[in-house]
């Protein structure tokens, strides 16, 4: 039987208890300073300015026009997508949540249920090469649509790790570099360090030599997405880590224009970081973002009701995202533009 959203939240909410409350509204307060865990570093501000910097755009309304049915089917590089929205890596799943569900089955039914909506699942990584190793062999039945994120490691392990990867299928891998100020990194003593721009463009280089897309995720400054396209990036995230870097970074969704600004004409610009409904996507869309993922709301949702979880989280993302579309008059996604919101100057 299919349970409703409300079903996987209380369900998933007995499950995650020893780390995250589940809160009516996901925003980084009840959990702020938490990582490991769910929340943000420090003060949770990074966290918390993702979800405000979402709220200061409102959406505004049309229903005089012709859009009553869109089309939010969206390419990415050749794959089509039901929607552009994917789904964010998650490190540690016994770690952050100490719940009962391991990496494995996290991974299985991510994919799984990232299958069934026709959307990307991804992987993170870990210190021990074998991490990654085992993360390639849970998805491999979807490997194809899996983009794993490499950690800032040296290059010559990022190279290993890119063709480990490659032999394994993918297509589309990225790195997380805002990795390098991960407290969860510090506390494992792993190597993981800022990226130059020279190293940036010979890893690159080395991911499309094996023929795979490569995003760099974790920009948050204009010159830093100059730099990735520079060196050859296909695409960048804008995105601080959902908070757990860098305390005190404005939001997600306040960092956008200027990038898309500054290399949206050169490569893909996503982003992420406190999306949690239909019109939360829009919003990042009409900023300039080709595609968003979402990360905490999946980890609840596959707690409540496993690879189905997630498919009922995602299948109602979409459907708010088409009704956000149809009653702001944007029959497609090439529609979408900054005519669609106002925002708040604070
Ligand atoms: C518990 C947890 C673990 C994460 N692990 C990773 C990871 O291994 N690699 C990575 O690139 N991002 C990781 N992230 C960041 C997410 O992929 C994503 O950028 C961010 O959480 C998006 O914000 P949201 O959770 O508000 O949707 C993690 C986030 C959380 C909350």
């Amino acid at each position: 039987m299919k349970l409703t959203m409300r079903e996987i939240r209380e369900k998933a909410r007995e499950r995650v208890k020893a780390r995250c409350k589940v809160c009516p509204a996901c925003n980084g307060v009840a959990c702020a300073g938490e990582v490991p865990g769910m929340g943000g570093v420090g003060t949770g501000r990074s966290f918390q300015n993702n979800v405000s910097a979402l709220l200061d755009h409102r959406l505004v309304m049309r229903v005089l026009h012709e859009a009553d049915n869109p089309d939010c089917s969206f390419d990415l590089w050749g794959n089509k997508l039901s929607m552009p929205v994917l789904a964010a890596p998650i490190g540690s799943i016994p770690g952050n949540l100490s719940s009962d569900l391991t990496d494995e089955r996290y991974t299985r039914c991510l994919t799984a249920g990232c299958r069934a909506v026709n959307t990307t699942a991804s992987v993170g990584d870990i210190p021990n090469p074998d991490g990654l190793k085992s993360f390639l062999e849970w998805s491999k039945d979807y490997i194809s649509l899996t983009i794993p994120f490499i950690k800032p490691w040296g290059v010559p392990e990022v190279i290993s790790r890119l063709e480990m990867a490659a032999a394994a299928g993918v297509k589309m891998i990225g790195t997380d570099v805002d990795g390098a100020g991960l407290p969860t990194m510090r506390m494992m003593a792993a190597p993981v360090k800022v990226r130059t721009a020279p190293e940036l463009a010979k890893i690159i280089k080395r991911s499309h030599e094996l023929g795979m897309k490569f995003i760099v995720k974790g920009i948050m400054a204009a010159d830093e997405a100059t730099i990735c396209a520079d060196a050859g990036a296909d695409g960048v995230i804008v995105s601080n880590h959902g908070g757990r870097v860098l305390d005190h970074t404005p939001g997600t969704a306040e960092a956008l224009p200027p990038i898309v600004e500054a290399v949206g004409n050169r490569l893909m610009v996503l982003a992420d970081g406190g999306i949690r409904t239909g019109a939360d996507v829009l919003k990042m869309l009409a900023l300039g973002a080709k595609a968003v993922l979402i990360c905490r709301p999946l980890a609840i949702a596959v707690h409540g009701d496993e690879e189905n979880g997630l498919a009922t989280y995602f299948g109602q993302i979409r459907q708010e995202l088409i009704e956000a579309m149809r009653l702001t008059g944007c029959a497609n996604l090439a529609a979408i533009n900054r005519k669609i919101i106002n925002s708040r100057v604070r």
